[in-house]
């Protein structure tokens, strides 16, 4: 089943075309990689995608539903079902790491007790490997512990989809190396990964489809089911 779809897809801002026409569908328990050069529009295709941002036409839908006109409702809902890591990890710089951790678990688990929201907090940041106290702040913090902190936000609230904008950009190899096995973990429980990259290290970790994007455009798919031939998928151009 498809559970997304992009028709058509164009978005401009201030008269300029950032996304020309994609169209695009996501079939439910896949990876997909939005692939490309700096500038082609990878993380403004996710965004959309996410529902993020809106498109200046087109259409985006996900499980028929149109993400942009659902309700508050509905909204909410597909946040809770899908999260997304931004590519600057966004994290929240007036509150410390545990209310970071912490929020998502408030607004999509309101009836969650304080100690529950906690056990999820430590069990996350023992995924992540994150050692340092809770209480400080994203400032604090290097640029690849921002992203572990960002990482175990998104995964927080156990959603069944991940969009991840550069996950593995800015952090050490053995930090990419638990990043990818925290990955194969999340892709075996046949949930959705749509994720972004310039790091052919992770791109070639886990089979996945391959979307370029040239000029806000896609401009060529490469797609696991019409691969015949396994060896076909690695001549790919990353
Ligand atoms: N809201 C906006 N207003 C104006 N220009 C924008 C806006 N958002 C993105 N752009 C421009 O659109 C182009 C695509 O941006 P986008 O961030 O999607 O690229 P990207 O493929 O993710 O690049 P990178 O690999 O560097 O992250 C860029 O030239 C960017 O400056
Ligand atoms: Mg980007």
């Amino acid at each position: 089943m498809s559970i997304f779809k992009m028709i058509n897809v164009c978005f401009e801002d201030n008269g300029q075309k950032i996304i020309n026409n994609i169209s695009h569908y996501i079939e439910q328990s896949t990876v997909t990689a939005f692939l490309g050069k700096p500038g082609s529009g990878k993380s403004t295709a996710l965004k959309l995608l996410a529902g993020l941002i809106t498109p200046t036409s087109g259409s985006i839908t996900f499980e028929d539903k149109d993400i942009h006109s659902m309700t508050h409702k509905q909204n909410e809902a597909f946040r809770k079902r899908a999260s997304f890591m931004f590519q600057d990890s966004a994290l929240w710089a007036n509150q410390d790491i545990y209310h970071n951790l912490e929020l998502p678990l408030l607004l999509h688990f309101p009836d969650m007790s304080a100690a529950e929201r906690k056990d999820r907090i430590k069990k996350i940041t023992e995924i992540v490997e994150f050692h340092k106290p809770l209480i400080i702040r994203p400032a604090s913090l290097s640029i690849g512990e921002q992203k572990k902190i960002s990482f175990a936000r998104a995964l927080i609230c156990e959603p069944e989809i991940l969009f991840l904008d550069e996950p593995t950009e800015s952090i050490d190899e053995k930090t990419e190396d638990l990043f990818i096995s925290i990955l194969k973990d999340f892709i075996s429980q046949n949930k959705t990964v749509i994720y972004v990259s310039h790091d052919n290290y992770l791109i070639n970790s886990f089979l996945c489809d391959k979307i370029y994007f040239e000029d806000g455009e896609i401009k060529e798919k490469i797609l696991l089911d019409d691969i015949n031939q396994i060896d076909d998928y690695y001549e790919g151009d990353l």
